[in-house]
């Protein structure tokens, strides 16, 4: 029997130690180092020591098919994927239980199932429980395989007798692996199967799409370990209470990252989103403080969204600052700035600060409307309705350019929006017609609005 050795690997940061402690050395994360068992070298080494079946390719020599790309049938879904799902490759879908993962991989496997063999298995849900839900999405006459099954070696093992072009595996953490003692969705587990599944997809040129749940952290178990592993990384964020739903990529080595793709779950299930500029807008005609609109940019177009803020004297010795929707140190940034350089105090007061509609911003042109959201609530004074903003602070009050400036006021005066304040070195060099665009270079400009 060989002997197997084993080590310990941080949840977190993904930095391995012979020795188990209470706080990771790297990453100084607590309770995060679990155990994982490694195969002897030996073992591993093993098929090495007969003759080599692998040899040197030159770049040159290597041949590309055409058809590179498959379409999923979902827009949305290539947009994210960088514009269709790459044979071999595999893709970590993560979210929220409810989110609608398993919905959005039946819905792309009913597409592509017309073309290819696709194979459906399922560690979570019966039968019966995929066929409903089939129904439910109005994809009855479904030419697909289906399994229940968690051995991922028998799933494996299947297969590759069945050999399809497109397999779902939902989820990885219900799977296991024989050899590893530990429990389904334990790191070692997760780690163990993920690794036996990209050989498989490698060796086979099979596209496997992988399940990952999130846990309460909002991190997938053995996320680091998992992440690096697979080739593309998708999460599906949203307030389930909404009925809006993103998947952005997190990690594409075929497409550009921060892609985003925009879905609402429709009793017959999702349904794309192919012009998401004003899906979040949905204002009431009355003037209110602390709200604005601002245009972001995600991924390859400009979307309009509401920020809004609340600005309240507070009875704690250390106010609160709260944020939904964006990094709460970039609130604590901006505060900063307005009080430095635009002699803004908010040290006694409380500060909501809220992006409508579940949205995330990720980008810094947030910062101009969070400030002016802010600036609105404390002198309880209302924006204009028409009115749009977006740009970044820097640290001496100055006001940055952010990407695609020009687009993002053309998509506002689109939607009817006819004043703008924008960063000087975003000014538009011609007219844009239906906006009046005011460029600003420092915060204390901007504020003269007040
Ligand atoms: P599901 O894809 O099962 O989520 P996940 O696999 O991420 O856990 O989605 C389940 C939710 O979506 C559930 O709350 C019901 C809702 N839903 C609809 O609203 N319409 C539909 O057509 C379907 C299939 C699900
Ligand atoms: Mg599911």
């Amino acid at each position: 029997m060989s002997k197997s050795k084993h080590n310990y690997v941080c949840t977190e940061c993904g930095a391995s130690s012979p020795k188990w402690a209470g706080q990771c050395s790297e990453c100084q994360a607590w309770n995060t180092l679990t155990e994982i068992v490694i195969k002897s070298s030996k073992d591993r080494f093993q098929n090495y020591s007969g003759e080599l079946d692998t040899a040197l390719v030159n770049l040159n020599q290597v041949e590309v098919t055409a058809e590179a790309r498959i379409k999923t049938g979902l827009d949305e879904l290539d947009r994210v994927l960088g514009g269709g799902l790459v044979a071999g490759s595999v893709i970590l879908i993560g979210g929220d239980p409810g989110i609608g993962k398993s919905t959005v991989l039946l819905q792309a496997l009913a597409s592509l199932s017309s073309t290819h063999k696709a194979l459906y298995v399922t560690g979570e849900e019966s039968l019966q429980q995929v066929k409903l839900r089939a129904q439910r999405l109005g994809l009855e006459q479904l030419n697909l395989n289906l399994l229940t099954e968690t051995n991922i070696e028998t799933i494996l093992d299947i297969a590759q007798k069945d050999k399809p072009a497109f397999m779902v595996l939902d989820s990885i953490q219900t799977v296991y692996a024989q050899e590893v003692q530990s429990a389904p969705g334990s790191v070692t587990q997760v780690r163990e199967t993920a690794a036996q599944v990209v050989r498989f997809a490698k060796q086979t040129n099979t596209t496997v799409l992988l399940v990952g749940h999130v846990t309460k952290d909002g991190t997938i178990a053995g996320p680091r370990v998992l992440e690096h592993m697979v080739d593309t990384v998708l999460y599906f964020e949203g307030d389930p209470d909404h009925k809006f739903r993103m998947l952005r990529a997190v990690k594409n080595r075929f497409g550009a990252v921060n892609e985003l793709g925009i879905f609402a779950m429709t009793d017959k299930g999702l349904k794309e989103i192919n012009n998401p500029s004003a899906i979040f807008l949905s204002r009431g005609d009355a003037k209110v403080p602390g709200s604005i609109v601002m245009v972001t940019w995600e991924g390859s177009r400009p979307m309009l969204i509401e920020i809004q803020a609340l600005v309240d004297e507070s009875n704690l010795g250390n106010p609160r600052r709260v944020t939904v929707g964006l990094d709460q140190n970039r609130l604590a940034l901006i505060l900063a700035v307005l009080n430095r350089h635009a002699g803004i105090f908010t040290h006694n007061q409380d500060i909501f600060v809220n992006v409508v509609g579940g949205v995330k911003v990720t980008e810094t042109g947030v910062d101009l409307a969070a400030a002016l959201a802010v600036v609105s609530s404390l002198k309880n004074k209302p924006l204009p309705k028409d009115l749009v903003v977006f740009g970044e602070i820097g640290l001496s009050g100055e006001i940055r350019p952010v990407q695609s400036g020009q687009d993002r006021i053309k998509e506002a005066a689109k939607l009817g929006f006819t004043t703008a304040i924008v960063p000087a070195a975003n000014a538009p060099k011609k007219p844009i017609a239906g906006i009046t665009v005011k460029s600003v270079q420092k915060l204390s400009e901007a504020l003269d609005i007040f």
